[in-house]
């Protein structure tokens, strides 16, 4: 049977540091599902579907990597999918925190669910996409955070 997880996130937009991560489960896994996802509590600049071109531009030649997006609850897409793996990144301890409480959260509405934590290489650890926004919006160079097709996206907006 073909190992399969998801890794899930906002990417908004992916990072060096997503693409590690993303690199990562490949070697280890036989299919990477990355599945753009949103959160209520977030404001996106790039929407759900230019988000996951995005994704799946940078990828395309990846044959382990696949893309989707979902715009409700992570577990009723595990569970419509019949997979119970999950991958996150870790950074530092910020990370670890937030993480544990989603990770309680998920388990309370779908038991059955595992997730791998990731902790990222020191060279991307402090990377986010919040930065990245942050050093578009005020023309700073984003080449040792972002591959270019996504500074040229970052551009447009
Ligand atoms: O990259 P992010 O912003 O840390 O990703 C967060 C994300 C999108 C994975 C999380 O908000 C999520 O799982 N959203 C889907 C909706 C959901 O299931 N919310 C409850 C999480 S306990």
């Amino acid at each position: 049977m073909s190992k399969k997880i998801v890794y899930p996130g906002s990417f908004d937009p992916i990072t060096f540091g997503h693409i590690d991560v993303i690199d990562r489960l490949a070697e280890k896994f036989d299919e990477v599902i990355v599945l753009i996802s949103s959160s209520t509590q977030k404001k996106y600049i790039f929407s759900l579907e230019e988000r996951k071109k995005l994704v799946a531009k940078l990828f395309k030649s990846q044959k382990k990597v696949f893309v989707d997006s979902w715009d409700g609850l992570l577990v009723d897409y595990l569970r419509k999918k019949k997979i119970n793996i999950l991958a996150k990144g870790l950074r530092n301890s910020r990370d670890f925190e937030y993480e544990v409480t989603m990770d309680h959260s998920n388990k309370v509405l779908f038991p059955d669910i595992e997730t791998f934590y990731l902790i990222s290489r020191p060279e991307y650890s402090f990377i986010s996409s919040t930065l990245v926004k942050e050093i578009s919006m005020l023309r700073g160079d984003l080449s040792k955070f972002v591959p270019d097709i996504v500074i040229k996206e970052l551009e447009k907006k």
